[in-house]
């Protein structure tokens, strides 16, 4: 049979490539570039060389920002308080190209080089059974004949060197990475220990907020139904208007000033927690500039409902459910609550933090006159002592079974 390979290049992988063809199968390799820093043109000939029957280098930055990134602006998306999701958005968007190729190359067959401990392994399969119910799924690393062989990474390089698969030459940093446009994740190896702090070296994406420039940069965004539309650094007068490229120069500039740094323990969908540590530049400052517009514009009741949609939609992000009945109802619903959800934020961006500055927006429901202290306006404060008393009913009437002991 054929089956395709999610390839990286990298050592595991490369692997795995040989290994499959040794078990009998054509090897399709894919690459999907979602930002990810990496020499594509080496990896498409590594993976010939290895004896790959096609190899498939797709970009699919714009998409991975269009229809994954920006939903997920939209929705809030935000895992367990804090992580923004960067690993977990970029899996639909990734299996969904492998399983347009296994379809357009007739495989049967996709496989991938996920942990059997992880995450990974369900979103990509997820996606995969919802887009190609009968496909069949290789994970290397959950077939005893496959892990029992490469216990440590010593097997795979000597693996690596008696099938002539060149091995990196750079020294692996001590830690699991995984990066695209929207973050780079670190786990595992020295991070494993909780307590254990991040060597500063670590960041790629950010400089430390101590190094971060003296002066901020001051940017406004503007929204057009809780996307951003445009991107405008209001001293140097440039601005950014495709969707790659306002998320890349939002990158840019957080990443100059160290914004969207966590280290967290979160929990794994799998059962058990995990430490990670994450930086999320532009997503971070796209998070804080959209909450804002969002308040600015929503009524308060649909907000509300809206924001727990948007717990519930991390939740199935981050568990791999993108396609799913639920998940398609609810960024429906999202998408919905976001036709006015239009406006630009000034803010500006300085040692490692967004500092909102101002809002504007034709679709505000914002009322200076109503709220003013020095003008009356549509509204009676007359209305207001009834409004009190009824809602103090119920306070009353607590107070019977209390007594006053609260007050003595
Ligand atoms: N823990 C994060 C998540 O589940 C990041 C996973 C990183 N994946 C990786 N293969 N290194 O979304
Ligand atoms: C891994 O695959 O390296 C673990 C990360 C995950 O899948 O959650």
């Amino acid at each position: 049979g054929t089956v395709v390979l999610a390839y990286s290049g990298g050592l595991d992988t490369s692997c795995i490539l040989v290994w499959l063809k040794e078990e009998g199968y054509d090897v399709i390799t894919y690459l999907a570039n979602i930002g990810q820093e990496e020499d594509f043109d080496a990896a498409k000939k590594k993976a010939e060389s290895l004896g790959a029957k096609k190899v498939f280098i797709e970009d699919l930055r714009a998409e991975f920002v269009e229809e994954f990134i920006w939903p997920s602006v939209q929705a809030s998306a935000i895992y367990e308080d804090r992580y923004l999701l960067g690993t977990s958005v970029a899996r639909p968007c990734i299996a969904r190209r492998q399983i347009q190729i296994a379809r357009q190359e007739g495989a049967q067959y996709v496989s991938h080089g996920a942990t059997g401990k992880g995450n990974d392994q369900i979103r990509f399969e997820l996606t995969c059974y919802a887009l190609y119910p009968e496909v069949k799924i290789i994970a290397p690393w959950r077939i005893p004949e496959f892990y029992n062989r490469f216990v440590g990474r010593k097997d795979l390089m000597e693996y690596a060197e008696k099938h002539g698969i060149p091995v990196p030459v750079t020294r692996k940093a001590p830690w699991s990475m995984d990066a695209n446009l929207m973050h780079i994740s670190y786990e595992s190896g020295i991070l494993e220990n909780p307590k254990t702090h991040a060597p500063a070296d670590l960041y790629l994406m950010t400089k430390s907020p101590e190094d971060a420039p003296n002066s901020p940069d001051v940017l406004e965004i503007e929204f057009k139904k809780g996307v951003p539309i445009k991107v405008t650094h209001i001293k140097e007068g440039k601005s950014k208007d495709t969707p790659l490229d306002i998320f890349s120069y939002l990158n840019e500039i957080g990443g100059r000033h160290g914004v969207g740094r966590i280290d967290i323990v979160e929990n794994r969908f799998i059962g058990m927690k995990s430490r990670g540590i994450y930086e999320t530049p532009g997503g971070t400052i796209l998070y804080h500039a959209h909450l804002d517009i969002e308040t600015f514009t929503l009524d308060r009741e649909v907000r509300r409902i809206k924001q727990g949609l948007g717990v519930k939609f991390a939740e199935m992000l981050y568990n791999g459910f993108w396609y799913s009945p639920e998940c398609e109802f609810v960024r429906h619903c999202i998408d919905k609550s976001q036709e006015s959800v239009d406006g630009k934020v000034q803010l500006s961006v300085f040692k490692g933090q967004v500092y909102i500055l101002g809002r504007e927006s034709p679709k505000s429901l914002y009322n200076e006159e109503l709220v003013s202290m020095d003008v009356q306006g549509d509204y009676d404060p007359c209305d207001a002592s009834g409004f009190i008393k009824i809602n103090a009913v119920r306070l009353r009437e607590h107070h019977r079974l209390q007594g006053d002991h609260r007050s003595k």
